[in-house]
């Protein structure tokens, strides 16, 4: 039996963020080509010319940097533009580069034209940012050899090499290190239609039998996210297997995410405490960020990068100078009635 206090701790089944258990499934189901990429149209088209021209050129690929919220296909991307430019990839997180040293030795370790990619890379520490900026303008690094008054600054030139940064938070990027990319851009959260396509693309690759309307129902309810679609078909699977044929209908897959409490919509309980605290803690609010998640007991950034994108893209959720409100969509969704408003306020 789980006590519903152990289940606080257990990682919800629709968070966008890696876990342990995506590591094989990511892997398999990636896309090698950009042909093979459902989604994110204008960003792919855009790429592709760039990796046409580069190769063209027997150039590396200008700096990339990648933004948007989590598990919408950024490590994907990358591992498509290296395939694609016929290069090596290398990759890395912002905090696992604790030390210029440690950033020196993975840049003098890359091939001709190879890409490194920094996932998270508004963490990078400050003094590894640092020793970026000249790499990626100059392809040079600063190394300081001794300490003191002895100490001396020696340059040492790099191969050609492509940064792919990726980050959730853009807005945290220092001016000095975002102005390094050439390319600068957003995935957007996908629609239902792209992630049915990613879903039956990953039934027939794992060998999962699913019906269209399978597909659709799963992928109406993975918050436009891909990850969170393959790993909903991985659970969703699980139920099918137990309680039908082994085959994911429409029928097995609404029941299988109703057990793990993800709505139509793909709300799941943290989004639907989210709302209803804003409701009834905060007659709908204006309530200020820290407030919010701290009565929910949950972690504003939590909050900001995972609940935040998706209630807003379903309009659920505004954000104003003061806070964030609950708009009447999401009253309605909650089955409850927004007070009138006194005369003369603004509806959102
Ligand atoms: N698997 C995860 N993301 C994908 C995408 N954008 N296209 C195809 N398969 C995927």
């Amino acid at each position: 039996m789980i006590h519903t206090e152990d289940m606080e701790f257990a990682p919800r089944v629709v968070t966008p963020e890696n876990t342990a258990e995506d590591g094989d499934n990511e892997i398999t189901l990636r896309p090698q080509t950009l042909n093979e990429y459902i989604g994110q149209d204008k960003v792919k088209q855009k790429i592709a010319i760039y990796i046409r021209a580069a190769k063209g050129r027997g150039e590396p690929l200008d700096h990339v940097l990648l933004y948007g919220p989590p598990g919408l296909g950024k490590t994907t991307l990358s591992s498509i533009i290296a395939h694609e430019m016929g290069v090596n990839l290398r990759v890395t997180t912002g905090p696992a580069i604790e030390k210029p040293g440690d950033l020196v030795s993975l840049l003098t370790g890359l091939s001709d034209n190879d890409v490194l990619f920094i996932d998270e890379i508004h963490r990078l520490p400050r003094p590894v940012e640092e020793l970026l900026y000249p790499a990626l303008e100059d392809r040079v690094i600063d190394i300081i050899i001794g300490k003191g008054p002895s100490a001396r600054s020696i340059r040492m030139d790099l191969k050609p090499f492509t940064l792919i940064g990726a980050t959730t938070r853009a807005g945290q990027l220092s001016a000095p290190l975002r102005d390094r990319f050439g390319v600068i851009e957003r995935l957007e959260l996908y629609s239902t239609s792209q992630l049915t396509d990613i879903v039956r693309r990953s039934a027939m690759i794992l060998g999962i039998p699913c019906d269209g309307d399978g597909a659709e129902e799963i992928a109406g309810r993975a918050r436009g996210t891909p990850r969170i679609a393959n790993r909903l078909l991985k659970r969703v699977r699980d139920f099918a297997d137990v309680m039908g044929n082994g085959r994911i209908t429409k029928e097995i897959a609404s029941i299988a995410l109703s057990h793990l409490e993800i709505d139509g919509l793909g709300l799941d309980s943290l989004d639907r405490r989210m709302l209803s605290m804003i409701i009834k803690g905060y007659a709908g609010g204006p309530v200020g960020l820290e407030t919010l998640a701290a009565a929910i007991n949950e972690e504003a950034v939590t909050l900001e990068d995972v609940c935040e994108p998706y209630l807003m893209q379903l309009g659920f959720l505004g954000r104003t100078p003061r806070g964030r409100v609950a708009t009447r969509l999401a009253y309605e969704h909650l089955g409850l009635t927004e007070p009138e408003k006194p005369d003369g306020q603004l509806e959102l």
